[in-house]
């Protein structure tokens, strides 16, 4: 028997700025060739993005590779599309020199970041998110990754992005539905992290919905800050991580249940009071907590009720399958109090007796 020694103990540093304002989108390019000289890029986006000018504003008048995921939205969130985007790379003859940058919403941000950690083993990549939810959540972080035909997010990596541009002014194109529903994981931090933060989404709604651009950037700054604090400190999710899935063991469940009909933060507000009320009824939450946050909720304007054609079963079977269940058992992140998440021995998520999972579905029954 001969063994011989792979020793691979390796601390990289991962660091990366996140720059958040109003019209950076059109000098990002520039301050990426001083960042990452002598990179080729390759910009991933969707025909949405695309229709609404932030490409052009982008390349700035530079001829600049792309590829256009059409259709846009989750639905072209899988392997079938990085294959087309890393074919697109390979036959434009990219190599490991290419700069990716992700320009986009969520779907566009995992699924760019998933081709730049797998195309010729690993290049960097850049996000510019043009939407809430992934200016709050998505493009921070490092995970990336496309859904199975089963569940969300079933295959991908940790991989970090090498810069981050949060321009605001790209917000003033979403459509409505979609920006109020991106909004949620600003909640989401608030409640699991902040309870000035909370009280500041709550006064400054009217102007939130408004889109008024510095209320737009701060918030940005906050949601990336809180993001930031968490994933530095574990960021393949071992731990604390698992706070950052506030409402999504049964938000998932529900976008997945409805085919992607709900949008995903449609779907996690429904599992924040979900969430809540197991909190609640596990006596761990005060009875006060769960109407504050199902009040913001409302304000931005989230069903309060699943969808009457998903069952309980549907979403269990959905729930059992959730990469974050343990032996097929799910697990829930809990808040006790606004702004402080529950942990209990070093635990962020806890298994839930099946009966109070099915009570807090009731909840969120008409
Ligand atoms: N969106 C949750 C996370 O990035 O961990």
């Amino acid at each position: 028997l001969k063994e011989v020694r792979v020793t691979l103990v390796r601390q990289e540093d991962q660091s990366y700025s996140a720059m958040i304002g109003a019209g950076i989108l059109s000098t990002a390019l520039a301050d990426l060739a001083e960042l990452q000289p002598g990179r080729r890029v390759f910009v991933v986006t969707d025909a949405n993005v695309k229709a609404a000018g932030h490409l052009d504003t982008f390349a700035n008048g530079h001829e600049v590779a792309s590829y256009v995921i059409d259709p846009s939205g989750e639905q072209s969130k899988n392997m079938a599309t990085v294959m087309a985007v890393l074919d697109a790379m390979e036959r434009e003859r990219f190599g490991r020199d290419s700069l990716v940058v992700a320009l986009g919403g969520g779907t566009v941000g995992d699924l760019a970041g998933f081709v730049a950690a797998i195309f010729k083993r690993g290049v960097p990549y850049a996000q510019a998110p043009t939407t809430t939810l992934a200016q709050a959540d998505s493009a921070v972080g490092g995970k990336v990754g496309v859904d199975s035909e089963w569940s969300k997010n079933a295959y991908g990596a940790f991989k970090q992005p090498c810069r981050v541009y949060a321009d605001v002014a790209t917000l003033a194109t979403m459509d409505e539905r979609g920006y109020r529903a991106g909004l949620v994981e600003s909640a989401k931090h608030a409640m699991i992290a902040d309870a000035e933060y909370f009280d500041y989404l709550d006064v400054k709604m009217d102007l939130l919905l408004r889109r008024d651009r510095t209320v737009l950037a701060e918030i940005a700054a906050r949601n990336i800050g809180i993001k930031a604090s968490v994933v530095q400190k574990d960021p393949e999710e071992k731990g604390l991580r698992q706070i950052l899935n506030f409402g999504h063991t049964v938000g998932h469940a529900i976008e997945t249940a409805s085919g992607f009909q709900l949008l995903h933060g449609e779907a996690v507000a429904l599992g924040i009071l979900a969430a809540a009320k197991l909190a609640e009824d596990l006596g761990i939450a005060h009875q006060s907590e769960r109407p504050r946050m199902a009040a913001l909720l409302a304000k931005l304007g989230m069903p309060e009720n699943c969808p009457a054609n998903i069952s309980d079963e549907a979403l269990w079977e959905i729930m059992s399958r959730d990469k974050k269940a343990v032996n097929s058992v799910p697990r829930f992140v809990l808040v006790d109090r606004i702004g402080h998440a529950y942990c209990v021995d070093d635990k962020y998520s806890i298994a839930v007796d099946a009966s109070l999972v099915a009570k807090a579905l009731d909840a969120i029954r008409p």
